[in-house]
Parts: C-alpha cells; sequence; structure tokens
C-alpha cells in the first residue's frame, strides 16, 4: 500500500504506548488494519525521564502495528500531555481589508489574537478558535463571505514546555517515525469519546490515565479550557500497595480486579487474600477497606475537577455533564461517586466505533489513540481500495497479550 495513504496515531502514555494504523475508506470513514500495544517504560506523569527506555517501548509498539498491518510507518500523530502543559483563552482584533472577510483575514486575527508574550522555554502547540465576532455580531464560527469592518478572534492557546515536547518528538524520531502532527491528549480523547451535541451542550472530558488526569472544557461546539492534572490511575494503585502492604503488582490486580470507589456499593462482608511483601503471608483482606482507599483518592480527584468547574465559572456551561474516560475511569463505582461529588451527570466514555478491528477498541484506556488516529485522518487524503493490501493472516494471533485480554473482556 501506498505509504502516503496509511493514517497513524500514537500514544506514548505512562502505563503503555499504543499504536494505530488506519486508512480512510471515504471521507468521513476509516478502517483499522493493525494495532501495537506494548507496556510503557520511561514517562512519569507524562513526560519523558528516560529516552532510552521510551524509545524502546515506541519501538515495540510501532513492529506489533506494522506487522498487524503489513505496511511501514514512517509519520504518525502524536499525543502530548503532562504537567508543562499551559493553556489560556486569548483574542485578537483586525480591520477587515476588502468588503468580505477572507480567509487571509481570518489568517490574520488568529495571528493577532496567538501574538501574546509567552515564555521563551515554552511554545504553542494549539490555537482553537473559539467565536469569532463581526463588527456587533457574537458567536460565528465561520466569518468568511461576511461583511464587517472589523474581525475579532476569541481563542484558546494550548502552550507546553518546548524541550519537554522535543524529548518526545526525539524519542518517536529515534524509531525512525516523523511526528507530522502533535495533539493535546484531551484534545484527541474527546474527538473519539465526544458527540457533537455534548460539545456544543457544553461537557467536561475527564481523561483518567496512569499519570496524569487530563481535562477538556467544551461549550458551543468549540473547547474553552485544557488542564493537565497530575494525579491518575497509578495513584490508586500506589494508595492500595502502601495501605494493604502489598507489592505495586498485587495492588494493580486488587485494584483492577476487585477495586469499587463506593464503601455502600461493596459486599460489608467480603474479604480477598492478597499476597504480601515478600516473605510475609497472604492475608485477608477486606473489600470494604480497599474500597475506603480508592475512595478517598477518587475523591480528592473530583474535588479538584469541582475546583476547576468553581474557579473558572463553568458550572452553568456544562449542561451536558462529565464524561469519564482513560483507563483509570474503569475503576468501578466512578462515575456515581463524581456525580454525587460534583452533582453534574457523570458516565464513562467510549471511543465511537469505525471501520476495521474497533470493538477490539471499545475501552476507555483507547481514547486517546483512536482520537490521534482521527486527528491524522483530517490531513490526508482517500486511500486506495483495500484488495490492494498485502494479506492480513492471524490478525489475533498477532494481538499482544494485552489486547487479547481486551478481546477476551469482549467476548
Ligand atoms: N479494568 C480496570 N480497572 C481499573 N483501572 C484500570 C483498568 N484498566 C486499566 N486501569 C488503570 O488505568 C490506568 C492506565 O490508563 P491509560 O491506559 O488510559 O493510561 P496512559 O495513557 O498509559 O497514561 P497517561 O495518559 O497518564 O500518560 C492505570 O492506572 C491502570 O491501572
Ligand atoms: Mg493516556
Amino acid at each position: 500500500m501506498n505509504e502516503k495513504n496509511i493514517l497513524v496515531g500514537l500514544d506514548i502514555g505512562t502505563t503503555k504506548v499504543c499504536t494505530i494504523v488506519g486508512t480512510k475508506t471515504s471521507e468521513t470513514d476509516l478502517e483499522i488494519i493493525g494495532i501495537g500495544t506494548h507496556p510503557s517504560h520511561g514517562l512519569k506523569k507524562g513526560s519523558v525521564v528516560n529516552i532510552d527506555k521510551t524509545v524502546s517501548s515506541i519501538q515495540a509498539s510501532l513492529e506489533e502495528a506494522k506487522l498487524m498491518a503489513g505496511v511501514n510507518i514512517t509519520q504518525a500523530t502524536i499525543g502530548i500531555a503532562g504537567s508543562h502543559i499551559y493553556s489560556f483563552n486569548s483574542s485578537g482584533v483586525v480591520a477587515i481589508k476588502g468588503q468580505e472577510i477572507t480567509s487571509d483575514d481570518v489568517d490574520r486575527v488568529i495571528e493577532a489574537a496567538k501574538a501574546v508574550v509567552i515564555p521563551s522555554d515554552r511554545q504553542i502547540l494549539h490555537v482553537i478558535p473559539r467565536e469569532f465576532r463581526v463588527d456587533n455580531t457574537r458567536g460565528i464560527k465561520n466569518p468568511v463571505g461576511m461583511c464587517g469592518v472589523r474581525l475579532e478572534a476569541h481563542v484558546h492557546v494550548v502552550t507546553g514546555s518546548i524541550s519537554l515536547i522535543q524529548n518526545l518528538v526525539k524519542c518517536v524520531e529515534a524509531t525512525g517515525v516523523n511526528a507530522e502532527n502533535i495533539v493535546l491528549q484531551p484534545i484527541a480523547s474527546s474527538e473519539s469519546v465526544l458527540s457533537s451535541e455534548e460539545k456544543e451542550m457544553g461537557v467536561i472530558l475527564v481523561d483518567i490515565g496512569g499519570g496524569t488526569t487530563d481535562i477538556a472544557v467544551w461549550k458551543e461546539g468549540s473547547l474553552i479550557h485544557s488542564q493537565i492534572i497530575p494525579v491518575g490511575g497509578n495513584h490508586f494503585t500506589n494508595d492500595l500497595a502502601v495501605a494493604l502492604k502489598v507489592p505495586h503488582a498485587e495492588a494493580e490486580r486488587i485494584k483492577i480486579n476487585h477495586g469499587c470507589v463506593l464503601q455502600e456499593s461493596v459486599n460489608q462482608s467480603a474479604h480477598i487474600t492478597v499476597k504480601g511483601i515478600a516473605g510475609t503471608r497472604p492475608r485477608e483482606v477486606a473489600i470494604n477497606y480497599i474500597a475506603k482507599v480508592l475512595g478517598a483518592r477518587a475523591e480528592e480527584l473530583f474535588d479538584i475537577v469541582k475546583e476547576i468547574i468553581a474557579e473558572k465559572d463553568f458550572d452553568q456551561d456544562i449542561s451536558g455533564g462529565i464524561v469519564l474516560t482513560g483507563g483509570g475511569a474503569l475503576i468501578k463505582s466512578l462515575p456515581e461517586l463524581g456525580e454525587y461529588i460534583i452533582g453534574k451527570p457523570t458516565k464513562i466514555g467510549y471511543p465511537s466505533p469505525f471501520g476495521g478491528m474497533t470493538n477490539i477498541m471499545q475501552n476507555p484506556k483507547f481514547s486517546t489513540v483512536m482520537g490521534l488516529l482521527i486527528e491524522s485522518g483530517k490531513h490526508k487524503p482517500i486511500s486506495i481500495s483495500r484488495d490492494q493490501q498485502q494479506p492480513q493472516i492471524d490478525l489475533i494471533g498477532k494481538l499482544s497479550d494485552s489486547l487479547k485480554s481486551v478481546f477476551k473482556e469482549i467476548f
């Protein structure tokens, strides 16, 4: 297949690196032809802390996806997050030169809106138009072709640390892949999880990953706020490891198989046997106690989200409620607790399906990578027909163990 028609989303997370290879089958439809997922080593709270380990995790995920898709990967759309991300709203005004507003005027006003002083160690990642105003008319999404004398743009600007972005790009390029687009992770997750109605009504996407929780707030179809909170699923696991005095891997197993954040929802008399730290004997632990430990961390996380809503005055803007996604959203009863603390309808958001092996990807931990694939598709032409591709034999056999387990969970 022509490499130019290949779309690749590459999500370098704190717990896993995931690659999806797809092709565009029509202007709006995509088809997945390859998936690769590998445990991530070398990142902390979304930022690279060990280049060699990060490169080999990316390499392993790319190899798996290449093998399944039967194509070579030369470029990818990558996601970025981490505590270094800072975003803010800005605006700019220009006088309209001709009789009608042209795309040149729009470019000029966006340039004006992003002409703000940012520290020299930061770079702009995204400038997302929220609304345009022509003379006194507000709420315009596309002003091209309209008449007026004054054009104003209100934009959301996302910035990140130049060196931390370069570290990530360097790791990707060390595997021979060009990072063609860099997309903020919560923007990518929103792309795959939220419907346009939700974005229009006003919604907060909360992507609970391993190292960070990424937030994106949408209103009237536009992104109005984004923020990275340095608390993720790994903090829940660490809390359990400390409280139960068990190794990290055992704490992760307990969280996934027996975790819940509402003490009232668990069997009050049930106990499970847990492995102690090397040399100690297995012990009995009340499920109720596990829920208490996890519940305390979940409460902290939702309190932070609630504070952001209060601080930025979003309460009236988010009638669509809260959508939780990311692997960390899978702990039982999280939506119920979120709804109770924040006082807004809360649900789990799954990546929306499209052609190919999407049922395997119907898991909140793949929301970001699915969104990155969609973002990649926005910049690519429609692909050639499928029968010109290389034959794909035993796709399931080529899935990694982690994907096989997701597959088993579904069927
Ligand atoms: N079934 C499950 N129940 C509870 N937690 C889960 C489950 N599956 C995964 N997790 C948790 O989800 C977290 C990983 O989520 P995800 O894969 O979205 O993170 P990531 O993208 O690697 O990290 P980040 O986005 O922070 O860089 C881990 O903390 C893991 O323990
Ligand atoms: Mg993630």
